[in-house]
């Protein structure tokens, strides 16, 4: 090489070195810069430049600079939900923010630039599932190093940064009041390259309503109307991962309910832990209903979870009275024990649950009641269960969700002994299922015959002239029909059943 040449080659490499160090340097500042009001804990620092380079120590920070910035574009993403409607919705509002970054979503994990992982740790089994997909995610990491993957939801608020100590594959842990931040904290891990915590103090309120969304129906929207639970149930981790209570405002959650009516949306499910709590402004959620009814375009509102405790007659005679809200209670009931419910610190009694079902049936003859049970809670004895099992009969759900109680660390029933045997755990809910699925079954024949307004969804993946629609009580109906009728109510008579869902004809009359 001449001499000439050498000199501007060093001069070069004397002007990159600066580069690189203003470039990170000035790394914390962008972080500030960005007004992150959260903290972000740097895990897996790559060693930093010192502060005197000659050409020679120089070289080994030129790939990793290029590593960090992520050369290769970010152009897809997949987002994997696990648990409730509140990840639901979290993932469609996700979605929605990589979307305005000029993403797109694939099915295949495997082709996604972005992977992001929605967990939920309500009970073992949930997060058992979650961990195991996100460990097989390493293989793909390795692969394919430019890519990133991250974990949302609740698994990422409870275990922060533990989870990339255990998965260094992990790029992001996304805490449940963060994800709005999901592409400034992509900006900066592209920036940096070094994995990200973002975990907000979890009674910190964030409102999510300035931010697009990508929703998986076209016809049905979630809307939330609280964030967080105030409950503070003896099982349950929840009020860990989600915070306290906070009730939306009503104007916010009309405006988006006239947004989604004039976008051609049918119906609308309010979601929240207790939505029979919900209150703002001195306005509860029987107001709530009652606003939200007129507003045109939007034909169904539904609701969900409804908490026995808060469940009142001024609700239910809403329900009843406005012509939206559709008959539809899923009222979890967690034991027929009232010791078992004191000790689950439920704050009613099975007395009271059973007097909830019979008000909502002799007020709306037509009205679905749908439950969640846990049995093996912590000290339930054959008795208790047998009351779970008598509630079971005289409740006569529509359906119900059954669950072996599971410890979860922080709450109070985990420092309880575990006093149910495993295999006792697993007869009681086999015994609850067999039984439930008769009743199912019994309520679903005595439909025959009838006729139930629906509101079509979907086409049939198995038919192309079979059209999926909802009763108002929540049962699905398959029926034949025209495309056309998506989004439209049809009535449909019943003409047989399984114990999950209903088949019968449109009733031209
Ligand atoms: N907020 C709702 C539902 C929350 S989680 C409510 O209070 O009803 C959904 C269901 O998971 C609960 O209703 C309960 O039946 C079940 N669950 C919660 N924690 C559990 C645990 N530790 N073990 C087993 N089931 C649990
Ligand atoms: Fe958990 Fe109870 Fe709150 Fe439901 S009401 S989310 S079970 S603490
Ligand atoms: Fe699961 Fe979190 Fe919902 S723990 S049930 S995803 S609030």
């Amino acid at each position: 090489m001449s001499f000439r040449l050498w000199r501007v080659w060093r001069h070069a490499l004397y002007e990159a070195r600066f580069l690189i160090l203003i470039f990170r340097i000035s790394l914390p500042f962008a972080a500030d810069e960005s007004n992150f009001n959260h903290q972000i804990m740097k895990l897996r620092s790559r060693p930093k430049p010192r502060a005197r380079l000659n050409s020679r120590e120089l070289k080994p920070y030129i790939p990793l600079v290029m590593d960090a910035t992520h050369a290769a574009p970010l152009n897809s993403y997949c987002i994997i939900t696990y648990g409730c409607q509140m990840n639901d919705h979290d993932s469609e509002i996700m979605a929605g923010i990589l979307d305005a970054r000029g993403m797109h979503p694939v099915k295949d994990e495997s082709l996604a630039d972005v992977v992001i992982v929605n967990t939920c740790v309500v009970r073992g089994g949930a997060e058992e599932r979650a961990l195991g997909r996100i460990g097989q995610m390493a293989g793909l990491k390795k692969r394919r190093p430019g890519m990133i993957i991250a974990v949302a939801g609740c698994m990422a608020q409870k275990d922060a940064g533990q989870l990339i100590a255990r998965m260094p594959h992990l790029d992001m842990v996304i805490g449940t009041r963060d994800l709005y931040k999901l592409s400034s904290l992509i900006d900066e891990f592209n920036r940096t390259g070094e994995s990200l915590v973002s975990i907000k103090d979890v009674d910190k309120p964030v409102f999510l309503d300035a931010f697009p969304v990508r929703r998986k129906h076209k016809i049905k929207a979630l809307t939330t109307i609280m964030y967080g639970c105030g409950n503070l149930c003896s099982y349950c981790v929840v009020p860990q991962t989600r915070g306290r209570e906070v009730s939306r405002p009503m104007s916010e959650i009309a405006d988006e309910v006239r947004r989604l009516g004039d976008d051609g949306y049918k119906e609308v499910l309010l979601i929240g832990q207790n939505v029979n709590s919900y209150c703002h402004e001195g306005r509860d959620f029987a107001d709530l209903l009652e606003a939200l009814n007129g507003i045109s375009g939007i034909e169904r509102i539904r609701f969900i979870t409804s908490h026995p405790k808060d469940c009142s007659d001024k609700l239910i005679e809403a329900v009843a009275s406005l012509d939206k809200v559709c008959e539809n209670f899923h009222l979890p009931a967690q034991s027929g024990s009232d010791s078992v419910l004191e000790r689950m610190n439920r704050r009613y009694s099975a007395g009271h649950y059973l007097g909830l079902v019979e008000k909502i049936r002799q007020r709306m003859p037509g009205a679905a009641v749908t439950t969640d049970l846990i049995v093996g809670f912590p000290g339930e004895t054959e008795a208790d269960y047998e009351q779970t099992c008598e509630l079971l009969e005289r409740s006569r759900w529509d359906s119900a969700f059954i669950f072996m109680y599971s410890p979860r660390a922080g709450t109070p029933a985990a420092q309880w002994p575990d006093s149910v045997p495993l295999a006792e755990k697993k007869r009681r809910l086999q015994r609850c299922l067999a039984r439930q699925e008769e009743i199912s079954g019994g309520i679903n024949r005595a439909l025959a015959g009838q006729k139930l307004e629906a509101l079509v969804e979907s086409v049939s993946r198995r038919s192309a002239r079979q059209l999926i629609g909802r009763a108002r009580g929540g049962k699905c109906v398959i029926f034949d029909g025209d495309a056309g009728l998506i989004g439209k109510l049809v009535q449909v008579k019943i003409t047989g059943s399984v114990p999950h869902t209903l088949f019968g004809s449109i009733d031209e009359a």
